[in-house]
């Protein structure tokens, strides 16, 4: 026995926040239909495939299957079902807290997205019906910022090690926060414009000078030490490789180190962005059951697609994914995945988002991999030959594929081995990250910058 369920989609991506369409989720369907006034605004839509361009007032309708109970965009907007998420088991406390419990699968799905569903990253906000959206948008609490009390840092602090007691006083403290993908703990707040010093609040709702969004990722130090000095070493190179990458600040959240992440999917005037992940826009197109489950080659011929545009300069587009993956092989970070990588659209135009979540994971053994997506026939036996295909080889192939001649692409190559050169000392200096770690992550490096220099 099944009930349809239906839900709204709102957005205040037109500084006054308007309904964009209706959600209807049957036992085989999800359904959505583009409002007609919210049409007339010829504002952006869920996302670049389901955009009001291709589908204006034509019922949008995907049959639901094993990954996707809901259109990517919205499906995007609930944490994954893994048993330890943090921002799932936060939506799941306060959910018990009001009387809610026992729920699996779907339906606790559909609990956590009504209400976490809005105010999250990006532009799309869901919820259970108009008046729910109205009471959201007219009652925004007035942007303050507190000092982070002691009891609060204690309790969370016990919750990210897994131990549940003391939930209460977080959502007490700081309500149910919207929630972000990922499997990283992390919060979305808001910090004094000037950069961390200690005080935070809730994410913006409304324009709030002096104020701006962060998201807020702790370190796991059990799982992975050092990380937090990783990640910001990892954005530097980035930085300093000519990608945009957003302001950060390394910081302590009472006694566990976090970094602050200032928030690209919100303008100066805290409205939000349309952004969108990869994994969204290939899963709305093609599909697909992991945001691994790809290649990057394929990326190239995504952006391709005629009458689909992912970004609006298709060749600097697929130059960006080159010089993206060839960064990640450098300092030693093989979790580049779709979700990892994300489209925003200002005014009309489409690019990739600033570089986030840069981390080099190949420092932890379970992670330590060369690319979790395949690339250029790397490590395949071409047809009619007996030898896999190697590094450089397979380098060559992509470049190709993203449409580089050799000149761009030996030129992108020399630039970037250029600009980590100094990554492997950069590593050795960093206070946090074990001596282990450290020889992992070197000796990885130094073998892929051995073969590319070649
Ligand atoms: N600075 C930012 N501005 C806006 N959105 C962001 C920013 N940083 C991260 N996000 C969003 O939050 C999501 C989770 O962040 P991130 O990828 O850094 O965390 P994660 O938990 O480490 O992810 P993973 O599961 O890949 O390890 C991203 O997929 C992206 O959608
Ligand atoms: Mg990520």
């Amino acid at each position: 026995m099944s009930t349809d369920r239906e839900a709204v989609v709102w957005s205040r991506i037109g500084a006054i926040p308007a309904r964009m369409g209706r959600v209807y989720i049957t036992d085989k369907d999800c359904r959505f239909t583009y409002d007609d006034q919210y049409l007339e605004t010829g504002l952006p839509g869920l996302g670049v495939v389901y955009a009001p361009e291709h589908f204006g007032k034509t019922t949008i309708t995907m049959a639901r299957n094993e990954r996707f109970d809901l259109l990517p965009p919205l499906q995007a907007l609930i944490p994954p079902r893994h048993a330890e998420n943090f921002q799932r088991n936060l939506a799941l406390k306060y959910l018990a807290s009001r009387g809610i419990k026992g729920l699996t699968g779907f339906d606790a799905d559909w609990e956590i997205l009504k209400v976490s569903g809005h105010g999250g990253i990006g532009h799309l906000d869901l919820f259970e019906d108009d008046d729910k959206a109205r009471a959201w948008y007219n009652n925004v609490p007035p942007q303050e910022l507190y000092s982070i009390p002691d009891e609060l840092g204690f309790s969370l602090k016990e919750f990210i090690t897994w131990f549940e007691d003391d939930i209460d006083v977080l959502i007490q403290t700081i309500g149910p926060t919207p929630s972000v993908g990922g499997a990283i703990p992390k919060l979305l707040l808001a910090i004094p414009a000037s950069g961390w010093d200690g005080r935070i609040g809730l994410p913006t709702r409304q324009k709030s000078p002096g104020v701006t969004d962060v998201v807020l990722k702790f370190e796991q130090t059990t799982r992975y030490p050092g990380i937090i000095e990783l990640e910001a070493l990892a954005m530097d190179l980035h930085r300093e490789a000519g990608f945009d990458v957003p302001r950060y600040w390394p910081c302590q959240f009472r006694d566990m180190p976090a970094l602050a992440i200032e928030r690209f999917d919100r303008t100066a005037n805290n409205l939000p962005l349309m952004t969108e992940s990869l994994f969204s826009i290939i899963a709305s197109g093609a599909p697909l059951t992991d945001h691994f489950s790809y290649r990057y080659d394929f990326l190239a011929r995504a952006i391709d697609t005629p009458n689909i545009e992912i970004v609006t300069d298709r060749q600097a587009g697929k130059a960006h994914v080159f010089q993206r993956l060839v960064m990640s092989l450098l300092t030693g970070n093989g979790d580049l995945h779709l979700d990892n990588l994300s489209i925003m659209q200002t005014d009309k135009v489409r690019r990739f988002t600033p570089v986030y979540d840069p981390a080099p994971m190949r420092a932890y053994a379970q992670h330590d991999m060369l690319s979790v997506m395949p690339f250029g026939d790397y490590g395949d036996i071409p047809p009619g030959g007996n030898t896999p295909v190697g590094l450089v080889e397979a380098i060559g192939r992509l470049a190709k594929n993203c449409g580089l001649d050799k000149p761009q692409r030996d030129n992108t190559l020399h630039r970037l081995l250029e600009v980590t050169r100094s990554f492997t000392e950069r590593v050795n200096t960093l206070a946090t990250v074990p001596d282990a770690n450290k020889e992992r992550l070197v000796g990885r490096v130094r073998s892929i910058r051995d073969q590319l220099s070649g």
